[in-house]
């Protein structure tokens, strides 16, 4: 019989601050595919694995540190959660709380977010605020909010979302049968690289895998924050999820980044999108812009010649590409040839007769 996945903090309590009997509010998150990429490895002559959270319950990664986040929650008896969003963390903190029958509340930075994201914070019931403003001011409202009023942040400035991130960590190591030789993943507001070092670090520690990767990081040109070493006042990007100048995360990230003997690069919009159209063509997965970011800077590195021949190089693309359909598609024609009901016509049209 199949093994069923039970949701990450119930596959890994042991690992988590969670005890039988606690309050679990999942959707069954994790447990996503790490798909080998051939025509990745080929391109960088190493062998490249994309670990795909756009597979997760609401289409990207956050659902690992919802889960924990809002089960948190539920134990102590609050009732109401917020959070700031690039998109990705309003749609998943609307899903959960609506499993868990709490009210949310989402800030955003008006008109910004990719409509599939919007779409589920309505559909999920959120109350949504749009700011004249990027994530970081937003970031900065939710957080005097939670200050000041009985309300939850459900950021990652939370510690259980991290906690709840590292588990992607985990099933690499568990699936790889150890840790890969290099990680590349994505950096917006910089806590998906501190939660996957923290995950590394622990089954280094603790015995399921030998050692730990090195941690590289990808940010958007327009939107770099550790590529200059300081904060950024406007940031801009296509890859609007990542769209962050002032990351909360700051100090984890450069502790993975350093630790790791690892680097955060920046990559351009081009780059970004020339990335995303090769995944989805090559590889057979469609990723939103922020995703496709790790994989533009393993190619730019490769370039570069900074890809060791033969390494064991997993990346994260963090979101589904369905979110953002109008970014993938601008500047593509959709004219299907039409045809009449007829099957020789049909034949015709693809040069089989
Ligand atoms: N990729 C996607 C698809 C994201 O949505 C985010 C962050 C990141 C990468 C970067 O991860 O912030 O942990 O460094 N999205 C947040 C949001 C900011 O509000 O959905 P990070």
């Amino acid at each position: 019989m199949a093994q069923l996945w039970r949701g990450v903090i119930r596959e890994y309590m042991e690992y988590l601050p969670f005890a039988e009997g606690d309050p679990i509010i999942t959707l069954g998150e994790g447990g996503t595919p790490l798909v080998p990429a051939d025509a990745i490895s080929r391109r960088v002559g190493a062998d490249v694995w994309l670990k795909v959270e756009g597979a997760n319950p609401t289409g990207s990664f956050k659902d690992r540190g919802m889960t924990a986040a809002i089960s948190k929650v539920v134990a102590e008896g609050s009732t109401t959660v917020v959070c700031a969003s690039t998109g990705n963390t309003s749609a998943s903190a609307a899903a959960y709380a609506a499993k868990a029958g709490l009210r949310c509340a989402v800030v955003l930075p008006q008109g910004k977010i990719a409509a599939g994201k919007m779409a589920q914070a309505v559909v999920h019931g959120a109350i949504l605020l749009a700011v004249d403003g990027n994530f970081d001011d937003c970031l900065n409202i939710v957080r005097a909010l939670a200050d000041s009023y009985p309300v939850s942040l459900v950021n990652s400035v939370n510690p259980f979302r991290l906690q709840g991130q590292k588990t992607a960590a985990f099933e690499i190591c568990d699936e790889l049968g150890d840790a890969p030789d290099i990680h590349v993943l994505p950096v917006g507001n910089a806590g998906n690289i501190s939660a996957y070092w923290m995950g590394y670090r622990e089954y280094a520690e603790r015995g399921p895998a030998t050692r730990t990767p090195r941690m590289w990081g990808v940010q958007a040109e327009g939107a770099a924050p550790f590529v200059k070493g300081e904060p950024i006042k406007n940031p801009e990007t296509v890859a609007t999820a990542i769209r962050i100048g002032n990351p909360a995360s700051w100090d984890l990230a450069v502790a993975a980044r350093d630790e790791s003997g690892g680097w955060i690069r920046a990559v351009s919009d081009t780059q970004i999108l020339a990335a995303q159209a090769m995944i989805a063509a090559e590889v057979g997965v469609f990723v939103e812009p922020a995703s496709a970011a790790s994989v533009a800077g393993l190619l730019a590195a490769a370039e570069a010649g900074d890809v060791p021949k033969g390494a064991r190089i997993t990346c994260t693309v963090t979101g589904n590409g369905l979110k953002d359909t109008e970014t993938a598609l601008a500047g593509r024609v959709l004219d299907p040839t039409v045809i009449p009901v007829d099957i020789a016509a049909a034949a015709d049209a693809l040069g089989l007769s």
